[in-house]
């Protein structure tokens, strides 16, 4: 995705005096529901800060029934858009009066750009899972066989990220099978010619593909600690200067089998848990996990004792959050401090 200038923006450096005061000219809201636990306030302002842009970002808790009002407070001319999470990812398309491409084919926006009024929507969660991928994981997925855990909203961008990268195969295992069937269809009608298939959590399959398969990708939230439990964010795979990549095969121990019971509450949490029981973990493949709380999750610690290389999901949030700091500001995203500012609100 391109980095575009917000229409208004060009005046930044032409009026130095609004950097100076404290008061702030502009506004960029993150609309979900919970908000409590997320950390994007704190590394999105760190990222404005840096620039010495006269934004705030605020937590817009948002239940239900106070959605209606947002689209207009969003077009307001002091609103230079938002960021959107749990669970309005797709219910924003319908307030939209332009939607980037990708955004369009996954179905599910993140972020909405305030253009003079008229609001356009990008989905980069796609781009920073790639970018994850690529830059911290040093893993290319072009002509790779992926197995993909879950079919939620995370799996489809995950999903339509692979099929623009040109993954060679992609197999969806979901606990609900009827949400994998979905998702490949879309896919399917979006981008033929792309090899996918849903799946059913069956062991026996799990097996066979995770045997044969290059890249595996758990978009369930099995691993997660409960919201907000203040795990810390080390050796999330990224470093604070934006390079590295995840330590690989330190030969680190994996106790127990753990494998996640279905139907546990997301608002319990999942941590020391695996979606996929220890015989089933791949050795060879490499093995990402878009959970980034804690750090390294159950399954990357099995996987990592196996000898896989593996990767965490703090590389994707900071990417996607950069992505969209510079769809609002046309500005560098300072990725290292906001991956700092990131951790440090994990750890609290
Ligand atoms: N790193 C990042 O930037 C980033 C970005 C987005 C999301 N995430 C993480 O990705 C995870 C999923 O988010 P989401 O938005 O996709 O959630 P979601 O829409 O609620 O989807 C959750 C998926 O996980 C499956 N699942 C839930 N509990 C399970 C269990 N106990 N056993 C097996 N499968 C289970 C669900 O299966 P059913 O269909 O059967 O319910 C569904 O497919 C969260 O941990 C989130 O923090 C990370």
């Amino acid at each position: 995705m391109s980095t575009r200038s917000h229409p208004r923006l060009p005046s930044w450096d032409q009026a130095p005096e609004r950097r100076k005061g404290r008061g702030s000219s502009f506004v960029v809201g993150l609309i979900g529901y919970p908000l409590r636990h997320s950390v994007s306030p704190a590394f999105q302002q760190a990222a404005f800060d840096f620039h010495h842009l006269p934004i705030t970002y605020q937590a817009w808790e948002t239940p239900r029934e106070q959605l209606d009002a947002v689209p207009r407070r969003v077009r307001e001319p002091d609103c230079l858009g938002i960021n959107v999470t749990i669970p309005y990812k797709q219910v924003v398309l319908s307030w939209l009066d332009a939607v980037d491409g990708l955004a369009e084919k996954i179905g599910a926006v993140n972020t909405i750009v305030n253009e003079r009024g008229k609001l356009r929507g990008f989905n980069t969660d796609a781009e920073g899972f790639l970018r994850g991928l690529r830059e911290e994981g040093s893993f290319e997925p072009a002509e790779k066989r992926v197995v993909v855990l879950g079919a939620g909203g995370a799996a489809r961008a995950v999903v339509f990220a692979l099929a623009s990268a040109e993954a060679a195969a992609v197999s969806v295992f979901n606990r609900t099978p009827d949400r994998a069937e979905a998702l490949v269809a879309a896919v399917r009608e979006r981008m033929p010619g792309v090899r996918i298939a849903a799946l059913p959590w069956d062991e026996r399959l799990l097996g066979q593909r995770l045997g044969e398969c290059d890249l595996l990708v758990n978009t369930t939230p099995v691993g997660m600690s409960a919201a907000g439990s203040g795990m810390g964010a080390a050796g999330s795979g990224m470093s604070a200067a934006g390079s590295g990549m995840a330590a690989a095969g330190s030969g680190m121990a994996a106790a127990g089998s753990g494998m996640a019971a279905a139907g546990s509450g997301i608002g319990h949490g999942y941590k020391d848990e695996s979606p996929l029981p220890e015989r089933l973990v791949p050795s060879e493949a490499f093995v990402y996990d878009l959970v980034y709380n804690p750090a390294e999750t159950r399954l990357l610690r099995l996987a990592r004792a196996k000898g896989a290389r593996t990767l965490g999901g703090l590389p994707m949030l900071i990417h996607q959050g950069a992505a969209a700091f510079e769809l609002w500001t046309g500005r560098p995203a300072p990725r290292g401090l906001m991956l700092q500012r990131a951790e440090e609100a994990l750890l609290r």
